[in-house]
């Protein structure tokens, strides 16, 4: 498939999503947006892709959603924006297998936003992270005042969405912003290598294991922790459950087919 601002591929069940838009730091406007989504529905159905990777250009992930596309938007034009990004990026919080963002250089705004939607964040050391919308008069519109409260807390996500202060990869790893920061030519390498670790593993059971996380951490524990025994039973239905259990009485490695 031929994209104007993105480039996919799907090599050995990775489907791998480049942000190719260079000249504007791969700033997501409509286009991009509608471009990923596409993408996204293609990985969702395909059961050949097994996991999902996201990645920019060296300079940047993405500097966030495109200034030029809203600055003089009413707020008509804000609500059409914000529907559509935030479709785009629930279809990939929801996307019913793993999902790693490969982060490069700038992540900004937007661009950070859509990497809050992956399951992994794996960021380069020249990575620079942040949400700078405050400056520009605005508020994280991409689900960072929801999505970066519950991942670091209040206090931390008051001082990242409040000043609006971009933060380097070793302290975005030390406030949990992403899973681990690599040198720049270790990244792709890095997010294959988590990739193929995945691949290893029941994709059923993985999709259980991310629907209980996401559906109980918007309940009380009480009713996540019967969201988690439901889900825990289903898995009893499946092949894999046998498949992984059998295996490891019998002292070998498990060969999963997702049923
Ligand atoms: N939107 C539109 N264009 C952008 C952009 C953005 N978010 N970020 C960068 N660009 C464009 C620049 O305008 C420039 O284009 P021209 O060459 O045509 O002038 C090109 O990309 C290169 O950028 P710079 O010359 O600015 O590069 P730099 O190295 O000097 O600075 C940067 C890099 C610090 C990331 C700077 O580009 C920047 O601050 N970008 C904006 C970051 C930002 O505010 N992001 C939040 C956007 S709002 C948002 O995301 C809302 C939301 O929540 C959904």
């Amino acid at each position: 498939m031929t994209y104007q601002y993105i480039i996919y591929e799907k090599i050995q069940g990775l489907g791998k999503v480049k942000l190719n838009r260079p000249k504007k730091l791969n700033a997501l406007n409509p286009e991009v947006y509608s471009e990923l989504e596409d993408v996204f529905i293609d990985c969702e159905k395909d059961p050949k892709v097994k996991v999902l990777l996201i990645m920019g250009g060296e300079k940047a992930f993405a500097a966030g959603a495109d200034i030029d596309a809203m600055a003089e938007g009413d707020v008509v034009l804000a609500y059409q924006l914000t529907d559509q990004s935030q479709r785009v990026q629930e279809r990939l919080a929801d996307m019913p297998k793993p999902t790693i963002a490969a982060i490069s250089g700038y992540a900004l705004g937007g661009g950070l936003e859509l990497a809050f939607c992956c399951d992994f964040r794996i960021a380069s050391d020249n990575a620079v992270v942040g949400v700078p919308e405050i400056n520009l008069g605005i508020i994280p519109g991409g689900g960072g005042t929801q999505r970066i409260p519950r991942l670091i807390g209040l206090g931390r996500a008051a001082e990242l969405i409040f000043l609006g202060e971009p933060i380097k990869a070793d302290q975005a790893e030390k406030w949990g912003l992403v899973n681990k920061v690599v040198s720049l030519n270790e990244l792709e390498p890095e997010c294959e290598k988590l990739a193929q670790k995945l691949m290893t593993k029941s994709p059923v059971a993985l999709r259980a294991a991310k629907d209980s996380m996401r559906t109980g951490i918007n309940m009380s524990l009480k009713e996540g922790l019967k969201v988690e025994q439901q889900t825990f039973c289903m898995l009893f239905g499946t092949s894999d459950q046998k498949e992984g259990m059998r295996a490891f009485l019998e002292k070998r490695r498990p060969s999963f087919i997702g049923k």
